[in-house]
């Protein structure tokens, strides 16, 4: 009986994972670990088991990232003037999603698994960070500002992962931005940072 319940699970979550857009469970608002308890067990972790992430790390991983946290759509990591110029996207073997913070869901954007251009870790999520300079502006400011604000992002991630007892890693030398920019549809405004690898740690 149990095997059955599990694999209906299993099931659910490849099928999820398989449609054009995947409502998120809601993530977690209270409890987890504590700010100090995650603070201490930040850190990179590079391997990974092949395991899938469930659907509700998946939706804690996003909001912790960049998530709505306010009334008035205001998110999870502070963006210079509010410009919230970020987008993140899930790279998983079945395709890519664009995650969708106010609605709690994922819009898939490709069937393709592009986490090799995304990084050289086995893993079974990337977690891509774009910016769009459109939003906060092309000067030299907004560009350091953008910058700023991915690193902000990625530092949510770092603590969420660890808090989730999660692995993850910042990968700045990522292997082709070129194309995750095509395949992931980015417009001339918009440009890969940052990406990250997800697992649970070996
Ligand atoms: C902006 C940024 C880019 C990074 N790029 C890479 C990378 O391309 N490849 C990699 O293996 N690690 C990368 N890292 C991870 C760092 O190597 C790692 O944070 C550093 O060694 C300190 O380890 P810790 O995170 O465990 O404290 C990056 C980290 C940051 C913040």
């Amino acid at each position: 009986m149990k095997k059955t319940v599990l694999l209906a699970a299993l099931l659910t979550l490849g099928i999820a994972l398989q449609g054009a857009d995947t409502k998120l469970p809601l993530p977690a608002k209270k409890g987890g670990m504590t700010l100090n308890e995650a603070l201490n067990a930040r850190k990179t972790i590079r391997k990974y088991k092949a395991d899938m992430l469930s659907m509700q790390q998946i939706s804690q991983l996003f909001w912790s990232a960049f998530g709505v946290n306010r009334a008035d759509g205001k998110r999870t990591a502070p963006t210079a003037r509010n410009c919230q110029e970020i987008t993140l996207y899930m790279l998983t073997a079945k395709g890519a999603w664009a995650y969708a913070a106010k609605e709690n869901k994922m819009i898939r954007v490709s069937t393709k698994d592009l986490r090799s251009s995304a990084g050289r870790f086995a893993a079974p999520i990337y977690i891509v960070i774009v910016s769009n300079n459109k939003l906060s502006g092309s000067t030299a400011r907004a560009l350091h500002y953008a910058a700023m604000d991915v690193g902000y992002v990625s530092q949510n991630i770092y603590l969420a992962a660890a808090a989730m007892k999660l692995g993850t890693c910042a990968i700045g030398s990522i292997p082709k931005p070129a194309v995750l920019a095509k395949e992931l549809k980015l417009t001339q405004s918009e440009k890969v940072f940052l990406t990250h690898s997800v697992g649970i740690p070996k």
